[in-house]
C-alpha cells in the first residue's frame, strides 16, 4: 500500500507529495514539529503533544494554521490513510514559502502544513525492549534554545549518525561541565544507587520532552523518588539502571554508554516496569 501524506489541504501520494523549495523549513529550518505515538490506532498524549505544538509556534511566532480541532481531524485522517495501528504520526509547520531572506516574511504569509504517519512494529520494539539498547555520550554542540522542539536538527543528526556508525542506537549529549542533558532524540534517566529516578531539570537547555513528563506523573503516583536534576556520565556509567524517554522509544531500557555495560548489562526491572506502565497508562487514555 502506498503511503499518503497531507500537504496543505491536499491528502496526496507521498511519491508525489511536495513543497516549494522555498519553503522556510527547508531553507532555515524555520519551522516545527511534532510526533505523536499511534497505540492500537490511538494517539498518545494528545493533549501534552498539542500543547506543546502550539507553545512552539508561540514562541517563533508562527500562527496556528487551523484550529486544534481540524488539526486533530486532518492527523487522525492521516494514521487511518495510511492504516497506522501502531507507530507515529509527524506533524511540521513551517513559517511557508518565501523569497528566502532570515528576516520573517510579510505577514500573511501561509504556514506550510504537511502529515505523515507510519507503522512500528510493536512486537519488534518489544524485542528490543528486552535486550535494551546501547547508547554514546558526546558534547551537547546544539543551539541555546533546545526547549523549543525546532527542526533545526543538525547536531542532533550528527550526534545520532555518530551513535549508529558505532553499533548505539542514541547519542547522550554532554554539557561543559560533564553533564548529561538528554539525548539526540529523547531524554535521559538513570536510577540511582539508592533506587532512584534521575532525569535532567527543565531550566537546563532541553527539551521538555511529554513521555518524561507523563512518566514524572506515574512514578510519583507509584511513590518512586523522582529527581529532577543532573547527572555526570560518570554516574550514568555507574548507575543501576539506564533508560531512554520519547514518543518514539516509549520508555527504552539502556544497557550500555560508551561501550560499557550499565547495572547488569541487561534490562533492569525498573526500566521494564516504567515501559509496561507508560504503555499501559498511555494505552489506556489514548484518544
Ligand atoms: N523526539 N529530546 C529531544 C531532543 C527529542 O527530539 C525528543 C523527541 C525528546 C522526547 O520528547 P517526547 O517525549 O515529547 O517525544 C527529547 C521525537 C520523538 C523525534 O524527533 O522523532
Amino acid at each position: 500500500m502506498s503511503r499518503v501524506a497531507y500537504v496543505n489541504g491536499r491528502f496526496l501520494p507521498q511519491g508525489r507529495a511536495g513543497v516549494s523549495i522555498e519553503d522556510r523549513g527547508f531553507q532555515l529550518a524555520d519551522a516545527i514539529y511534532e510526533v505523536w505515538a499511534v497505540l492500537d490506532g490511538k494517539m498518545a498524549d494528545v493533549e501534552g503533544h498539542a500543547e506543546r505544538l502550539e507553545r512552539s509556534l508561540n514562541e517563533l511566532r508562527i500562527p496556528m494554521p487551523m484550529s486544534r480541532a481540524a488539526l486533530d481531524q486532518v492527523l487522525r485522517e492521516t494514521i487511518r490513510r495510511n492504516r497506522v495501528r501502531n507507530g507515529i504520526v509527524y506533524l511540521q509547520i513551517s513559517r511557508g514559502a518565501a523569497r528566502r531572506d532570515h528576516a520573517f516574511p510579510k505577514a500573511g504569509t501561509l504556514p506550510t502544513v504537511v502529515v505523515t504517519a507510519r507503522s512500528i512494529d510493536p512486537a519488534a520494539e518489544a524485542a528490543k525492549a528486552a535486550r535494551g539498547v546501547g547508547v554514546i555520550t558526546r558534547p551537547d554542540i546544539r543551539w541555546g534554545r533546545c526547549d523549543i522542539k525546532t527542526v533545526g536538527l543538525l547536531p542532533n543528526v550528527l550526534a545520532k549518525q555518530e551513535a549508529r556508525e558505532e553499533g548505539s542506537y542514541e547519542a547522550w549529549l554532554v554539557d561543559a561541565e560533564g553533564r548529561v542533558t538528554e539525548g539526540a532524540s529523547s531524554n535521559a534517566w538513570i536510577v540511582d544507587a539508592k533506587g532512584r529516578l534521575r532525569t535532567r531539570d527543565t531550566r537546563a537547555n532541553i527539551l521538555r520532552g511529554i513521555t518524561r513528563k507523563t512518566l514524572i506523573q506515574l512514578a510519583a503516583e507509584l511513590q518512586m523518588q523522582v529527581l529532577e536534576e543532573p547527572f555526570t556520565v560518570e554516574e550514568a556509567k555507574a548507575a543501576s539502571e539506564a533508560f531512554i524517554t520519547g514518543a518514539g522509544a516509549i520508555v527504552m531500557p539502556v544497557v550500555s554508554i560508551d561501550g560499557q555495560p550499565v547495572g547488569s548489562g541487561q534490562p533492569g526491572p525498573v526500566a521494564t516496569r516504567l515501559r509496561a506502565l507508560y504503555l499501559e497508562h498511555a494505552r489506556s487514555e489514548a484518544v
